[in-house]
């Protein structure tokens, strides 16, 4: 049985800097930030921790505790595939900005659960680049750093993704929603809806095809958006205009503009039951226009939509399995949760292996 090493044990002493950042969870405005779109992301109370301290034998070396894993590399190598690779991205584009980074020791620890869809990757990279601009007194603002995690994402672990989830990673809190709009950076803090609070449950099956999927719908939407003679399709804003595609970018425009248009209503500030309508209608629009749903997931959502301390639920993040999330009334979540996963384990069906992450035990 291997231990795993504490701070102390791996810095030898106290680490010189220790950052954190959390996971997101997306309320709505799915698939719109590679479209120039809106959304509504808030962060998860869980979080990933990243501290760190100069290396005294000229190498870097990077442990997980969540892993049990310890990666080193030279200053001139490339880490190895896995958590070290997003770290790496990191020390690598802060230095192409011109910081110096020394060899360094870096110690993670995380309990945001890998593979969900709660965006642990990105809560890895804002971590990493928080302490490492602490350690290293680096100027950089919280964008200009949510920009590099994803550059990190984008060029050293090769997921061509959008910018939600690291600006959500280093600009959200738990209590609140984050508006943002992935064209122009601007995000404003805003709160739940009235006597309202997220559950967030894991549907048990692993995202699949994720990667290769999610690159096809971004093709298909550049391609609808040519057609349109647009920039993007948030240049789009009445749905009728997207009629006259053909099959399926009529049906993958049709989703992005809809999904723009409910972000923005709820930005406006809407009702609780309304945020939950909203939010069912998100979910039909992902599984029967953008078809990056799962049964498991169709099933989860069905479960909690029923529930009548629930006023709506969807699948969050980029689909293909992972994590639905539904709003519900203040006071019920963790019972409202646990009835729905209950249901699920009891119905023996795609979704039985659903475990709730937020309200997280303990
Ligand atoms: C993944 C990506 C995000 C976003 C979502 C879908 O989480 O990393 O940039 O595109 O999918 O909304």
């Amino acid at each position: 049985m291997t231990t795993v090493l504490s701070p102390t044990a791996f810095f030898g002493g106290p680490p010189r800097v220790h950052a954190w950042a959390p996971g997101r969870v997306n309320l709505l405005g799915e698939h719109t930030d590679y479209n120039d779109g809106f959304m509504l992301p808030i962060a998860t109370p869980q979080r990933t921790d990243v501290m760190a301290a100069p290396s005294n034998d000229g190498r870097f070396h990077l442990y997980s505790a969540t892993l049990d894993a310890h990666v080193e590399f030279g200053a001139d190598e490339a880490a190895p595939p896995g958590f070290a690779r997003y770290m790496e991205g990191c020390i690598r584009l802060l230095q192409a900005r011109g910081v110096a980074v020394p060899p360094l020791r870096m110690y993670v620890r995380s309990n945001l659960a890998l593979g969900t869809g709660l965006s642990s990757s990105a809560a890895l990279e804002v971590a990493t680049l928080r302490a490492l601009r602490t350690l290293l007194a680096a100027e950089l603002d919280d964008v200009a750093l949510a920009q590099m995690a994803q550059q990190a994402e984008i060029r050293y672990a090769g997921v061509n993704c959008g910018i939600m989830d690291q600006m959500a990673s280093s600009l959200a809190d738990s209590e609140h929603m984050l508006f943002l709009d992935a064209r122009t950076l601007a995000h404003q803090v805003l709160p739940l809806p009235p006597g309202a609070e997220v559950i967030v449950i894991d549907s048990g099956v692993p995202r699949k095809l994720a990667d290769s999927k999610y690159n096809e719908r971004r093709a298909e939407c550049e391609a609808a958006a040519r057609l349109l003679g647009v920039p993007a399709l948030r240049d789009v804003t009445d749905l009728e205009q997207v009629d006259r595609l053909p099959a399926p970018l009529k049906e993958r425009a049709r989703h992005v503009v809809s999904e723009n248009l409910r972000v923005l209503e709820a930005r406006g500030g809407v009702e609780a039951a309304r945020f939950g309508e909203l939010m069912n209608q998100s979910h039909a629009s992902l599984r029967d226009d953008y078809q990056v749903s799962i049964v498991a997931l169709d099933e989860l959502t069905a479960a909690l939509r029923a529930d009548p301390e629930v006023f709506g639920a969807r699948l969050t993040g980029a689909g293909f399995g992972g994590a639905c999330v539904a709003l519900c009334k203040s006071g019920s979540a963790r019972a409202a949760g646990e009835r729905a996963v209950r249901r699920m384990k009891e119905g023996g069906g795609a979704a039985a292996n659903a475990t709730l992450l937020i309200p997280a035990h303990g």
